[in-house]
């Protein structure tokens, strides 16, 4: 009976494997959105499917694959990386407040147009992450935002997180929301133009972290790139070690180590494409209210060390978050970790390291726009530099040295 039972089982494992494999082909047009791109290819792994049968195989379809490692590598490319523009309507909230503006539709259209259209923009950004309200916006001269992207040959991308919330049952800790539902926002996102994907949770070190804290992390960030990487958009696997506390770089280097050995155990477990992920890890440095200060030498030297112990050569791109460093401090530390060649490509993904003087040259004023535009484009081709390892940091303004560490902060 039992066995009876397990082979009518076995035998609808296999019909719904071959029912993955027979799907329908999402809209192939929309894959012109990145220039070179193939269309979607069937490509097939192995995975055993019945605990009881450990010979009996099923077809897992992987049919972006060839996409996905396209994509990667399209923004994994030299000399160039990602403008995180992706705040929720609340931290925007906060941006235009510092320039005086009110949160309203209108002021962050404007915001983000200045930002997307910025002429030559594409030459050292291959990415830009935009929140869901920006990937559906026109700009204030009615293009759609994606659009005004992709002729940048910029390629737009996606934030499908849902933010973080308390965690019961750990030490004050967070865990990041997003899961339900997130395949058919995804599929969604792809048919508007996204082509990746970023899932933010973060880690406190002076808050634990927990084992708890820091397994959820790793699956929620494991079951985000799978899903992700089903719709056919390159996930950016970001577990953020959060600038907070008062702890020296080797406690920093410690937690990575346990964060980065979590996620990659369970990115694998979740049969995620290691080809076709980009990485947002944060910077091995001290503490924010350490009192030893590290230099750009000791951080490269800290962050490299973590990458080789941790991440495989197979992961294309490693795209460094900002979190509360200065613009020239940012920029400085990645020019350090490119002084010699890396396995993966080693750039950034900055939010407020690309964005701070741009926001405040623009303070809201229809003149300043170009102005903010040539600071926005200044940061950028700084940064472009330290990824090839040429940036000198010579003639940088006093505002782009001043620190943006906000204890507690929340994007
Ligand atoms: P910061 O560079 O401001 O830390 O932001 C990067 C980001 O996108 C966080 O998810």
């Amino acid at each position: 009976m039992e066995s009876t039972k397990s082979k009518a089982h076995l035998v609808i494992r296999i019909l719904q494997a071959s029912a993955t494999l027979l799907k329908s082909s999402p809209i192939l047009d929309k894959s012109e959105f990145v220039k070179g791109q193939s269309l979607r290819q069937p490509s097939v792994s192995i995975v055993r499917c019945h605990p009881n049968a450990p010979s009996a195989l099923t077809v897992r379809a992987s049919s972006y694959a060839d996409e996905l490692v396209k994509t990667a590598k399209t923004v994994a490319s030299p000399g160039r990386g990602i403008l995180a523009m992706d705040e929720s309507n609340a931290t925007c909230g906060k941006r235009l407040a510092s320039i005086g503006l009110e949160n309203t539709e209108a002021n962050r259209q404007a915001y983000r147009t200045l930002l997307v259209s910025a002429p030559g923009l594409g030459e050292y950004i291959s990415g830009a992450i935009l929140f869901e309200e920006t990937l559906y916006q026109s700009t204030t001269d009615g293009k759609k935002m994606v659009d005004v992207l992709v002729e940048q040959n910029i390629v737009p991308g996606i934030k499908v997180d849902k933010g973080l919330v308390p965690l019961p049952g750990s030490n004050n800790e967070s865990w990041c929301q997003g899961l339900d539902g997130l395949s058919s926002r995804t599929a969604a996102y792809y048919q508007q133009g996204a082509r990746f994907a970023k899932w933010r949770t973060v880690v406190s070190i002076p808050n634990g972290p927990s084992a708890l804290a820091v397994k959820e992390a790793a699956w929620g960030l494991a079951r985000y790139a799978a899903i992700s990487q089903d719709s056919g958009l390159v996930p950016i696997v970001e577990p953020e070690i959060l600038l907070d506390g008062e702890h020296g770089i080797d406690r920093t280097f410690e937690v990575a180590q346990k964060v980065w050995a979590e996620v990659f155990f369970y990115l694998a477990e979740n049969n995620v494409m290691f080809e076709g992920i980009l990485l947002k890890p944060s910077m091995v440095t001290p503490g924010a209210e350490c009192k030893d200060k590290a230099t750009p030498q000791q951080v490269s030297d800290y962050t490299l060390k973590l990458l080789h112990s941790r991440i495989p050569p197979a992961v294309p791109g490693i795209m460094f978050l900002s979190g509360g460093q200065s613009e020239v401090e940012a920029t400085l530390n990645l020019n350090a970790m490119n002084q010699s060649a890396n396995p993966w490509h080693v750039s950034f993904s900055y939010a407020r390291a690309l964005q701070n003087t741009c926001l405040k040259t623009w303070g809201g004023r229809p003149e300043n726009v170009k102005a903010a535009q040539d600071a926005l484009l200044l940061r950028a081709k700084a940064n472009s530099l330290a990824q090839l390892g040429k940036y000198t940091g010579d003639g940088e303004s006093e505002e782009a040295k001043k620190g943006m560490f906000v204890k507690g902060y929340v994007y």
